[in-house]
């Protein structure tokens, strides 16, 4: 992080796979950044606490709730959002499975399923529960939501298999 002036900080981040230059004031949120600076509204506000998800995005693998990072801390990190996961298994898979209503925690959702693929690509049944747990829909899509992880694991299970 450099110096722009007393209230505001030059960060370079990743995001994406380009590199993006944002000039934010040190309390920003990386939810704030994406969204306002960077145009990349997939990512939601929700309860910007940290309760719903509806903010998830990527960070080295990673899901994170970007209401709760500071856009000054994502330095240097590989972050990616929804409009980076386009075209990919998972995305295909929720809508495959109509697993949304309105849709507004379904970026969450998927950024979720996403990290879930990254960090566990073998994960059981109840990892995959156990890991929703982290995001809230509130139009209670959670059966098909269920159904769409579900078959990212068989997929990527499948692919393995084929070898
Ligand atoms: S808006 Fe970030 S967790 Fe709800
Ligand atoms: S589909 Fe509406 S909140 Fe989940």
């Amino acid at each position: 992080m450099s110096s722009f002036d007393a209230d505001h900080h030059r960060v370079e981040l990743q995001v994406n796979g380009e590199q993006r230059t944002v000039r934010v004031r040190a309390a920003e949120t990386l939810l704030y950044t994406l969204r306002h600076h960077l145009g990349l509204t997939g990512c939601k506000p929700g309860c910007n606490n940290g309760d719903c998800g509806a903010c998830t995005i990527l960070v080295d693998s990673q899901p994170m709730k970007s209401c709760l990072m500071l856009t000054v801390e994502a330095w240097g990190k590989q972050i990616t959002t929804i409009e980076g996961l386009m075209g990919t298994d998972v995305q295909r898979a929720f809508a495959e499975n109509q697993a949304f209503q309105c849709g507004y925690c379904t970026p969450g959702f998927i950024m979720n399923c996403e990290g879930l693929r990254r960090v566990h690509p073998h994960a059981n049944e109840e990892t995959v529960r156990v890991w929703l747990e982290s995001n809230i829909c509130r139009c209670t899509s959670y059966e098909e939501i269920h159904r769409a992880v579900k078959d990212v694991f068989t997929l990527h299970t499948d692919k393995g298999r084929n070898l």
